[in-house]
């Protein structure tokens, strides 16, 4: 639906039509501003700016929805499983039993890395970082099958869905061996009769001789991780990818620039961040109020809380909290991190500084708890983070790919340098 808003700047109107999206919310198309005004419009951090229309996943801050591509994501937290929930949010709808069975088989059937990527890994030194390694392997892909990774505005389904399999598929196996390395272990194939996720944990957590056994539901909770980071819209990570595949970039190279993205602390990496701030908490015997009035004052941040676009309770962070406990509980442990978390959810809930300014837990601030749970390395928490962010990445890749109008994303800037001036020789300048 479109019709007109009117600008005024000095003595002058200027006509600009207003976009409406399916669920009502508005914009004002400026991609005439400039030519029309001779203005640009300035939204340091975009909080205002939308940077595409997108069919994949609707958030409303405000009420706290999360739905992809219309379902909202209790309901696939409740009904459905990461791969089901990846085909949705690729693809555009749920998919029928052939063609579910056919998109995991070519999934699952990808596991096993090329015999030449084993020196790669031996080249990085053993404290890298494994955002690190997963960017730089992921845009190795591009390397071991060139067929796939053409630099091409225009997106070719079968090579999309060939380079999709791969990808969502090797990122398992680039994950487990990374760990592998650094403890000295040596690697485990990927076994396709298994399903996705428990294949993985037998990848990343099975000793020598001694196979990984799943007997806590460790696979279930980690496939409902997976699920809940499968997208979100415009974030950091998303907004890179689409970025870069704007210019035309192939998939790994656009996937391998979001990895990148996702590992400040400010987005994904805000996972491992709460589990040391909790783990410090406990240290030093603080039971959360310190901490809290810390944050309050500005000493720190309280990490797993806030969010750009959430002004209520993030509804990843509800499910993840029941999950927390439910895998605590099928594991029989007593986690001290949890109870530190909880008194720390509710101090913060029932203060004025984080109800002014409406703070509420965020994706990260439980997700931890169940990763540690499992036995997933703390260094490897933004990994995992990863791993389940690609369905979204990818379907936001093959929205702009696919649409013929897109064009490459390239901001404008308001310039704060010097004016213009003389070049002063080297042996004029003072010392
Ligand atoms: N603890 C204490 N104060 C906070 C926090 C926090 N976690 N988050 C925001 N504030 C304060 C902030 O200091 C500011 O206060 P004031 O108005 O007095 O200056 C106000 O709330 C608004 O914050 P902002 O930094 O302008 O908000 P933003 O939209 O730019 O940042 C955020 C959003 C998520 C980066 C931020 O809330 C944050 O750093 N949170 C902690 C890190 C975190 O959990 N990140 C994961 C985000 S969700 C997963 C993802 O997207 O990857």
């Amino acid at each position: 639906m479109e019709n007109n808003g009117i600008i005024r700047l000095g003595d002058e109107n200027f006509d600009f039509p207003i976009i409406e999206g399916s669920e009502g919310e508005k914009a004002i198309d400026l991609r005439t501003l400039r030519g029309k005004t001779g203005f640009i419009a300035f939204d340091e951090g975009y909080g205002n700016t939308g940077s595409c229309e997108s069919g994949i996943t609707f958030i409303n801050g405000e009420q706290g929805i999360l739905r992809h591509r219309g379902y909202p994501i209790e309901q696939l937290a409740e009904n459905s499983n990461f791969l089901e929930s990846a085909y949705l949010i690729m693809y555009g709808e749920l998919p029928n039993e052939v063609s579910l069975r056919a998109f995991e088989r070519n999934i699952l059937s990808n596991g096993t890395l090329d015999s030449n990527m084993q020196p790669l890994f031996e080249g990085f030194p053993l404290c890298a970082h494994p955002m690190a390694i997963l960017s730089a392997l992921v845009s190795s892909l591009s390397t071991y099958h060139p067929e796939y990774a053409t630099n091409n505005r225009k997106v070719d389904l079968g090579h999309f869905d060939a380079a999709s399999a791969i990808l969502m598929s090797k990122v398992r196996s680039i994950a487990a061996m990374t760990y592998r390395m650094k403890l000295g272990l040596p690697m485990v194939k990927s076994d396709d009769t298994k399903s996705y996720t428990e294949d993985f944990l037998s990848m990343l957590l099975s000793k020598p001789e001694i196979p990984f056994e799943d007997t806590c539901g460790a696979a279930n909770a980690l496939d409902l991780f997976f699920l809940l980071h499968a997208d979100h819209e415009q974030n950091c990570s998303t907004s890179t990818v689409r970025m870069v595949a704007s210019s035309g970039a192939n998939l790994f190279a656009s996937i391998s620039a979001g990895i990148s993205a996702l590992w400040g602390p400010s987005h994904g990496g805000a996972n491992m961040a709460v589990i040391e701030m909790l783990e410090s908490i406990h240290a030093s015997g603080d039971d959360g109020s310190r901490f809290v009035e810390a944050a309050k004052s500005g000493q720190a941040k309280l990490m797993g809380f806030g969010h750009r676009v959430y002004k209520n309770y993030d509804p990843r962070a509800k499910i993840l909290g029941k999950s927390a406990v439910s895998v605590l509980d099928k594991i029989g442990l007593q986690d001290p991190l949890l109870d530190i978390a909880r008194r720390l959810e509710r101090a913060a809930l029932e203060d004025d500084y984080f109800i002014s300014r409406k703070l509420y837990p965020n994706v990260d601030f439980y997700s931890g708890i169940i990763l540690k749970a499992i036995g997933i390395p703390v260094e490897f928490f933004t990994v995992m983070f990863a791993i389940g962010r690609i369905p979204g990445w990818m379907a936001n890749w093959k929205e702009i790919s696919e649409n013929p109008k897109s064009r490459i994303h390239r901001p404008r800037q308001i310039y704060t340098g010097s004016n213009e001036r003389n070049f002063v020789k080297l042996e004029k300048r003072a010392q």
